[in-house]
């Protein structure tokens, strides 16, 4: 496995590749790898002669007030993962590498990327379409992989590539989970034992919601109260958002059906965790 934390030679190399006709998967990441980014590095290994597995905690992605200081970070332990997934190349950019001085360019998608996570986290989409797009041009992808637990991310991702002419294959995995029913996240790391316990919730309400369009309610508005309930009886719970969308349009909807989104997002103490099911 190569370790490349320079841009000029992780491109240099992604060029050469596909000079020589092979083709290149990529799984975008922070880092502090979990089972979670484990299920797309394994959905990537088949899908291309080489894998490239990006770590870099992006600045551009993160409020002023967020956690960029304290987001977990274990590049030796993230090493040893990949090592043993067989990933071909795991590319570690420094911020100065993709973020110079004097930087000023940004990409922004301005309709998907607006409610949800957009609404709460200004600016966060506008980091990570950014941050993707020069990935792109730095690996030089055939195919990329992420995870539906960022459902939005997922959608923006799509409609960049579609909206800019991008020849690159964007594929969705499902949601990985704990034996419990938590989303597997790097910020799960932040959760003390109680808090741990309470971030139940989140799955609590959607599995509530579920239930309850099995038995028939179509009402987004008597289904979000139901959640509202289950999340609020958590002392450390502050709900960021409830919302239910149309899965592809991202549109507020009334009535819940078949590819209806229900997400949420909320902190548990200070750690801010999302979730989201697919009718
Ligand atoms: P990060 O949070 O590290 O996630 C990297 C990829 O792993 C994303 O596509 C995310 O959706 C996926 N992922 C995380 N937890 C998952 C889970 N429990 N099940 C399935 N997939 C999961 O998302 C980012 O980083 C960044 O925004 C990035 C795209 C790298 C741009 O900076």
């Amino acid at each position: 496995m190569e370790v490349i934390s320079s841009t000029q030679e992780m491109q240099q190399k992604a060029l050469a590749l596909k000079r020589h006709g092979r083709t290149i998967s990529c799984v975008p990441t922070m880092g502090f790898l979990h089972e979670g980014h484990l299920s797309l590095i394994r959905a990537a290994r088949t899908s291309a002669d080489i894998l490239v597995v990006t770590i870099f905690v992006n600045p551009a992605q993160f409020g002023p007030t967020e956690d960029l200081s304290s987001y977990p970070r274990d590049l030796k332990h993230d090493l040893a993962i990949c090592e043993k997934e067989g990933v071909d190349v795991v590319f570690t950019p420094g911020t100065a590498d993709i973020y110079p001085e004097g930087y000023s360019t940004y990409i922004e998608e301005t309709d998907l990327s607006k409610g949800l996570c957009g609404a709460t986290r200004p600016g966060h989409f506008r980091g990570v379409t950014t941050v993707v797009a020069k990935l792109f041009n730095i690996v030089q992808p055939d195919s990329a992989f992420f995870g539906r637990k960022d459902y939005q991310q997922l959608c923006v991702i799509k409609k960049m590539v579609k909206d800019l002419n991008i020849p690159i294959r964007i594929i969705g995995c499902p949601i990985v989970r704990e034996d419990d029913g938590l989303a597997m996240s790097s910020r799960n790391k932040n959760l003390n034992p109680d808090e741990r316990k309470e971030a139940l919730c989140l799955r609590r309400a959607l599995l509530r919601a579920e239930e309850l369009v099995g038995a028939g309610e179509k009402d987004a508005a008597v289904i979000r109260e139901s959640m509202v309930n289950i999340i609020e009886k958590e002392p450390s719970a502050r709900i960021d958002y409830i919302e239910i969308r149309d899965g592809e349009t991202l549109e507020l909807v009334d009535r819940v059906e078949e590819g209806t989104l229900i997400a949420l997002a909320v902190f548990i103490g200070k750690t801010r965790l999302i979730d989201n099911i697919l009718i």
